[in-house]
């Protein structure tokens, strides 16, 4: 029986793991983190996560062929093949400080792996890391191995799933990209891990390249999208000052077939644990490499993001007369998408921030994100802070406002009782759509001042 292990018990590596294990029922799966909280919760009733059929997929193999452990090097030591999905987080001191990638715990997971080995393995790199990481891994591993002759193959098997349809993307993806050294050995190791995915994916979505596009690939992947949301973010600032509607606009490209359809929903600002990180991390090989112009293109896509937030505070508290002191102001949602608990680099944090900044009292409800989560990323104890109230739900948030702002498109707040809640607000009530989802022409005639990104501006605001 082959055994797999996966180091990293997170957003990526968990899932990933669960479903392989879901697919491949010939497979031990083993998936182990150095949290003994996380690795709890994946064995409790309550995953760490929140992602939807998830826990499904976990309850149909846990117990089974996949399980949870914080015993890493046993499992390592026993694995054939290892996949590495722990965090790469941007380095925040030293060289590269703001840009590059820290690539600590992917450093003391390689030296673990060497460690405890005394057999062939394939190591591959799960999560996103700079190009030619693996250069890097291999000499670690082969420096530090205390059996001679074991053979590491490393491989390059980004992962692309979105959080809030991480199952679905897992089960049915576009692609499957692995990178691997061209020399037999590594061919044989592509072959093996592809061996692993013609279990469920066909042979045509799985594409094989060098070690170094398939981890480019992903940081370029990301790069990509992300510059199409703050391509079309700065053309909603363009829409506002011209009568332009961003949504039109975005019809209109979405049906030239160069274009397509995706990724062109004007928002508040794109969030998540990736893109930013992703971007600042291109930039930073770019300068390394003396590239100076390439490195300046990208960084505007960041640019344009922190601009976007920027410009929605400014908004908010320009058309509630110049001030919002004092002045209560529902947030909805704060997450950085809808389906996801997760907070990372979620554009309601500056939102949130900006806005206290001008001394507003806010009123935070999200259906999947604790208060305890909502304070650490504004760093505020909301005990005692009477700026800053987490909510149980939309009403309680929006009961005495003067505006309410929508930070994630979460289904719920489309059925929200909107002629209800304008009753209880303060007047003139305020609506900032950040998500574009609200319906603006039946709030208007309820009677709200409504801002929709890249929309015409209300003639009453
Ligand atoms: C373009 C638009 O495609 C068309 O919709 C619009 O109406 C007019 O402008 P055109 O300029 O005729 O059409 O040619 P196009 O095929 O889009 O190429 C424009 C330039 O981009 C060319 O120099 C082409 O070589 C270059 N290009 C295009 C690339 O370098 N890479 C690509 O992947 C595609
Ligand atoms: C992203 C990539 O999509 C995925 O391929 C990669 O593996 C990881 O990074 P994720 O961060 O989970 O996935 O979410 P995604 O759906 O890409 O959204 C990122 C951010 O962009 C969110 O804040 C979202 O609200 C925003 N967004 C997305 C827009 O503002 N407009 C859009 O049209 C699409
Ligand atoms: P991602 O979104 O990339 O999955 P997360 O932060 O959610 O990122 O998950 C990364 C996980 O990797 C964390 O649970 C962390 O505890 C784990 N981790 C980091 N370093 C190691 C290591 N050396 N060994 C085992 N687990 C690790």
């Amino acid at each position: 029986m082959v055994k797999i292990c996966g180091i990293g018990a997170g957003y990526v590596g968990g899932p990933t793991m669960a479903v392989i294990a879901l697919k491949c029922p010939s497979i031990e799966v083993a998936v182990v983190d150095i949290s003994e909280s996380r690795i709890s919760a994946w064995n409790s009733n309550k995953l760490p996560i929140y992602e939807p059929g998830l826990e499904e997929v976990v309850n149909q193999c846990r117990g089974k062929n996949l399980l949870f452990s914080t015993d890493v090097e046993k499992h390592v030591h026993e694995a054939d093949i290892i996949f590495v999905s722990v965090n790469t987080p941007t380095k925040v001191k030293g060289l590269g400080a703001g840009k590059a990638a820290d690539l600590t715990y992917w450093e003391s997971a390689a030296r673990m792996i060497a460690h405890v080995s005394n057999s062939d393995k394939i190591v591959i790199e799960k999560s996103t890391v700079p190009v030619r990481t693996a250069e890097a891994i291999g000499k670690i591993l082969t420096h530090n191995t205390k059996t001679k002759g074991i053979n590491y193959q490393i491989l390059s098997n980004p992962e692309f799933l979105s959080e809030g349809t991480a199952i679905q993307d897992l089960l049915n993806p576009d692609r499957v990209l692995i990178g691997g050294n061209q020399d037999p050995q590594g061919l044989d190791a592509i072959q093996k891990l592809k061996a692993i995915y013609t279990h469920w994916v066909p042979q045509d979505r799985i594409i094989t390249t060098n070690l170094w596009s398939a981890e480019l690939s992903k940081l370029a992947d990301n790069a990509f999208l992300a510059q199409r949301i703050s391509s079309i973010n700065a053309m909603s600032a363009l829409c506002e000052a011209t009568g332009a509607e961003v949504s039109q606009v975005s019809l209109a490209l979405s049906k030239n077939t160069k274009i397509g359809p995706k990724f062109l929903n004007a928002s508040v600002g794109f969030g998540g644990s990736c893109f930013q990180k992703d971007i600042l991390n291109l930039v930073y090989i770019c300068e390394s490499n003396g590239l100076t112009e390439v490195a300046n293109y990208w960084r505007e896509v960041i640019k344009v993001n922190e601009y976007q937030k920027s410009r929605f505070v400014h908004r908010v508290v320009t058309s509630m007369f110049n001030t919002v002191s004092g002045k209560k102001i529902a947030i909805l949602g704060f997450a950085f998408k809808k389906d996801t608990s997760d907070t990372r680099k979620t554009p309601a944090i500056d939102v949130c921030k900006g806005l206290l900044g001008d001394d507003a009292c806010l009123s935070i409800y999200d259906p999947r994100v604790t208060q305890n989560q909502i304070e650490k990323d504004l760093s505020i104890s909301c005990s005692g802070v009477k700026h800053v109230n987490v909510v149980g739900d939309a009403y309680e948030a929006i009961r005495d406002a003067h505006g309410v702002c929508i930070l994630t498109e979460w289904d719920e707040f489309k059925t929200i009782d909107y002629e209800r809640v304008y009753e209880n607000m303060v007047k003139p009530a305020f609506v900032f759509d950040g998500r574009n989802m609200l319906d603006v022409d039946k709030l208007r005639k309820i009677g709200f001042i409504v801002y929709s990104i890249g929309k015409p501006l209300d003639q009453c605001g």
